[in-house]
C-alpha cells in the first residue's frame, strides 16, 4: 500500500510566491507514483494551487460544521470539495488549544466533512478521544486517523515517541475504527525519523508539520518514506 504523506503547512508560507515554489518542489518529489502526497495549505492558497495540481491531491485545515449559512469566517465541506480539495484535516490540537475546539464541535465537523465528499484527516491524541468521536459516526470509511500526541509536535516540546509506542497505538485504535482504516502518526516527523516511524510504528502514513515546510527537508522526508 502506498504510504501517504500530508503537509500541513499551518499558517505559512508568507505570501503565494513561496506557495507556489514549495507544492510546485513537493509535486517534484512524487516519485513514480509510490507515495501518495495531500498538501493542506491556508485557505487563500487553496484556489490557485489546484491550478497547478498534477500529482498532489489538496485538503483544506479544518471546515465549518454546518453546510451553509450565516457563520462569519467559515468555510464548508462543500466549499472546499467545489474549488478542488479531497481532504480536510479536522481536530488539530492546534485549534483545541488556541480555539477552545471540543470534541463535539471536531465531531459535528466530521459529519460536514463526510456530507461535503471530503476524506478526512482526522487528529487524535489517544484512543479515548477517538472512542468519543467515532461514536455515533455510521461508518469510518473516508477517514484517516492521525494519532498526533500534541506534546510531540516540533513547536510544542517535540517529545519523542518511540516507534513500538506507536505501533501499539496502532493497534488500539484500529479496534475503534475497524482494521481496514488508515492510521498515521503526527509529530516532529523528518527525513531522520519517518523510517522507524513508518515501519516499526506500523503506520500507513505520516502528517508533516515543520519539515514540510523546507523543500529539501520535504523531499528526502518523501524518499526515505519508501525506501
Ligand atoms: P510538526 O507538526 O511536524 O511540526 O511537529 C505536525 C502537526 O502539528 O501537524
Amino acid at each position: 500500500m502506498k504510504p501517504i504523506i500530508i503537509a500541513n503547512w499551518k499558517m505559512n508560507p508568507e505570501n503565494m510566491r513561496q506557495a507556489k515554489a514549495l507544492f510546485s518542489a513537493a509535486q517534484r518529489t512524487v516519485l513514480g507514483g509510490g507515495v501518495e502526497i495531500v498538501v493542506c495549505p491556508p485557505y487563500p492558497y487553496l484556489a490557485p494551487l489546484y491550478q497547478l495540481a498534477k500529482k498532489v491531491a489538496l485538503g483544506g485545515q479544518d471546515c465549518s460544521w454546518r453546510d451553509k449559512g450565516a457563520l462569519t469566517g467559515e468555510v464548508s465541506a462543500k466549499q472546499l470539495k467545489d474549488i478542488g480539495c479531497r481532504y480536510v484535516i479536522i481536530g488539530h490540537s492546534e485549534r483545541k488549544k488556541y480555539l477552545a475546539e471540543t470534541l463535539g464541535m471536531v465531531k459535528a465537523k466530521v459529519e460536514a466533512a463526510l456530507r461535503g465528499g471530503l476524506s478526512v484527516i482526522l487528529c487524535v491524541e489517544n484512543v479515548r478521544e477517538l472512542q468519543m468521536i467515532m461514536k455515533k459516526i455510521k461508518s469510518s470509511k473516508n477517514i484517516l486517523v492521525v494519532f498526533e500526541p500534541s506534546s510531540a509536535i516540533s513547536t510544542q516540546g517535540g517529545k519523542r515517541i518511540t516507534p513500538e509506542n506507536i505501533a501499539t497505538m496502532v493497534r488500539a485504535m484500529k479496534k475503534v475504527t475497524g482494521k481496514n482504516t488508515k492510521i498515521l502518526y503526527g509529530g516532529s516527523v523528518n527525513a531522520k525519523s519517518i523510517s522507524a516511524i513508518m515501519q516499526e510504528g506500523k503506520v500507513q502514513g505520516v502528517l508533516v508539520g515543520t519539515a514540510s515546510l523546507n523543500a529539501q527537508e520535504f523531499s528526502n522526508l518523501v524518499k526515505e518514506s519508501v525506501l
